[in-house]
């Protein structure tokens, strides 16, 4: 994400920053200590970006030189709509650019249709392995920005990698991590064996199967109820219930790892992630745990009221 904002701006550019979580709150953080002029827009925590306010907003000021988007809030569960950004953006001289940490792999992105010039992602999330690997894809109108940037950078300048991997035996700049590289190349051919398309309807199975089963028993979702979000589903604690007990609870006696809140919504809600290496039944024995942990803490929920819901979506589309 530095990189991006280091290969792309100059000092003093005016950038557009829509943000709807902690990870959006992340580009307006870089854009400031590297003393660009953003305009910071922040949609309710929970609720995506309005792609008609950022085509209003370019129109309003051309100065606008990139809009910095991102792609799957992980601390919310939503995931913008991508596709409707880059329409919005296109026909602009503005890049448009994109933290897809954790959508690529879950959610559909289509960077050149969509007129996505840089998206961002990382290795720890759907695409399964460690972290330590951050990677971007760059357009051609992005490549022309690059050119034109003055902002300093070294380890981060794209146009090093770009050099190295033009080479006849393509390198990298500097000394990669050699261990992630081979895990990379593993996961990978993971994913072509799954194919895109099954890989995408598992995760939209996988989400619409979670959101159904906390909806089943009595829960309130954070995230939107959408088949986009697929990528981690956020869910309201309920009143009565104290959150790091719960998550506590179900990390100790089921071996399920829960995400917390973050920032002004830490205590509010718990996040079940699906990204990645998920399969159908994690999401049945995470409902299982969240349901008996609930029942322990005192909280009226039917044993079987989530589970049975995941099943039927599962049921349903699987069948
Ligand atoms: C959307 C998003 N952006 C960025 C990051 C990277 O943040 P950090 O380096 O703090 O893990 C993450 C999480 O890893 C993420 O989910």
């Amino acid at each position: 994400m530095e990189s991006a904002v280091v290969n792309l701006c100059s000092p003093g550019d005016k950038v557009l920053i829509a943000s709807c979580g902690k990870f959006g709150e992340r580009w307006r953080d870089l854009a400031q200590v590297y003393g660009l002029d953003y305009d910071y827009r922040e949609y309710e925590w929970g609720t995506p970006v309005a792609p008609a306010d950022i085509g209003q907003a370019l129109g309003d000021d051309r100065s606008i030189k990139a809009v910095f988007v991102t792609h799957s809030e992980t601390s919310t569960g939503v995931v913008n709509d991508m596709e409707a950004i880059g329409a919005a953006v296109a026909g602009s001289d503005a890049v448009l650019v994109t933290d897809s940490i954790s959508g690529m792999g879950s959610a559909e992105i289509k960077t050149d249709a969509w007129g996505i010039d840089v998206a961002v992602a990382g290795s720890q999330k759907a695409l399964m392995i460690p972290p330590g690997l951050a990677f971007v894809s760059v357009s051609p109108k992005a490549w022309d920005r690059v050119a034109k940037s003055t902002l300093p950078k070294y380890y981060f300048d794209w146009t090093k990698a770009r050099k190295a991997l033009a080479q006849e035996k393509p390198t990298t700049a500097f000394t990669p991590a050699v261990s992630l590289v081979v895990g990379l190349d593993k996961a990978l051919s993971m994913i072509r064996d799954e194919g895109l398309e099954n890989l995408f309807r598992r995760h939209i199975v996988l989400g619409r199967a979670t959101r159904a089963a906390i909806k089943g028993m009595g829960l309130a979702l954070f995230s939107p109820d959408d088949d986009r979000c697929s990528s981690v589903t956020a869910v309201r604690v309920p009143d009565g219930v104290e959150d790091g007990k719960l998550r506590t609870l179900i990390r100790d006696k089921y071996g399920v790892q829960l995400a917390g809140g973050q920032g002004p919504i830490k205590g509010k809600i718990f996040r079940i992630g699906h990204c990645g290496y998920y399969n159908y039944t994690d999401i049945i024995v995470a409902i299982t745990a969240l349901e008996l942990a609930l029942k322990e803490l005192g909280h009226p929920v039917e044993l079987g009221s989530g589970v049975s819901k995941a099943q039927a979506i599962f049921g349903q589309e699987l069948a």
